[in-house]
């Protein structure tokens, strides 16, 4: 398989580094969607590493983006209650919610409350398809994380989520508790114009070189066909999750 846009990969220290680097292009991809078009579309990545970039964004970046023109999505989230200690939508609200001025009307978590997962996901694609109307959602700028199976947002190894072709929004299942999530599926990730991958750590070194490789078995590494038709893909790494990476990278 070959990336119609060539990925960057861009390399640093430590994750502060890659933190404050990965923001400072995140402001600018933002405002060069608000130039263009006058709104951004934003999915944000659940996990631990995206944080401390939220955090950022919340603060010394804060005066630096409009939010009143930028409307946020979650590329996945886990069946839990949004004030549950597990819920992506509960991090990024005490990470960057809590500390902006950004309309309810832009903020779109993905529903939690439904009796099972699959009506989750049904409701957030029902949300997405009333927010994007007839355009097939294309997301200015989607934030990931790796796992380190591979998995990036809930697109797990061994799941049917990885095989929805067709669907914007999926269940899936987390090797992990808490295991039943909802996540975006191939078919919107790769229709975004900028995905940023962030990752840091050594014990995920072996997962960012599965993803950079040729590989032809979605099982082995979820992450490596997030492959944008148009867009660009740019891995934020410190040194320790590059450790892996051939010179020529
Ligand atoms: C989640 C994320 C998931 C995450 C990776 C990496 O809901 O947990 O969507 O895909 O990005 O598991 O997680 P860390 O950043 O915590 O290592």
């Amino acid at each position: 398989m070959v990336y119609p846009v060539k990925p960057l990969t861009k390399i640093y220290e430590n994750p502060d580094e890659l933190t404050r680097a990965a923001a400072e292009e995140s402001v600018i991809r933002i405002n060069e969607s608000l130039a263009r078009r006058k709104t951004c579309t934003l999915v944000l990545a659940g996990g631990n590493t995206p944080r401390p970039l939220y955090q950022l964004l919340a603060t010394e970046y804060a005066h630096r983006i409009p939010w009143e023109n930028v409307h946020l999505y979650w590329g996945d989230e886990r069946f839990v209650p949004h004030d549950h200690d597990q819920s992506n939508y509960r991090m990024v609200r005490e990470s960057l919610l809590k500390h902006i001025s950004v309309p309810s009307e832009n903020v779109h978590p993905i529903p939690t409350e439904h009796p099972t997962v699959v009506d989750c996901a049904q409701a957030y694609e029902i949300h997405l398809q009333a927010e994007f109307r007839t355009e097939f959602p294309e997301f200015d700028l989607v934030l990931l994380g790796l796992g380190t199976d591979g998995h990036t947002a809930s697109l797990f190894p061994g799941t049917d989520a990885i095989l929805e072709q067709e669907n914007w929004v999926c269940a899936s299942e987390a090797p992990d508790p808490p295991k039943e999530r909802i996540t975006l599926t191939y078919p919107v990730l790769n229709s975004a114009k900028s995905v940023f991958f962030l990752v840091s750590g050594e014990q995920k070194a072996e997962a960012v070189r599965n993803a950079s490789q040729e590989v032809h078995d979605r099982n082995a590494c979820p992450a490596a066909f997030i492959r944008p038709e148009r867009g660009q893909v740019i891995w934020w790494l410190d040194r320790p999750a590059a450790a892996q990476l051939s010179e020529e990278k």
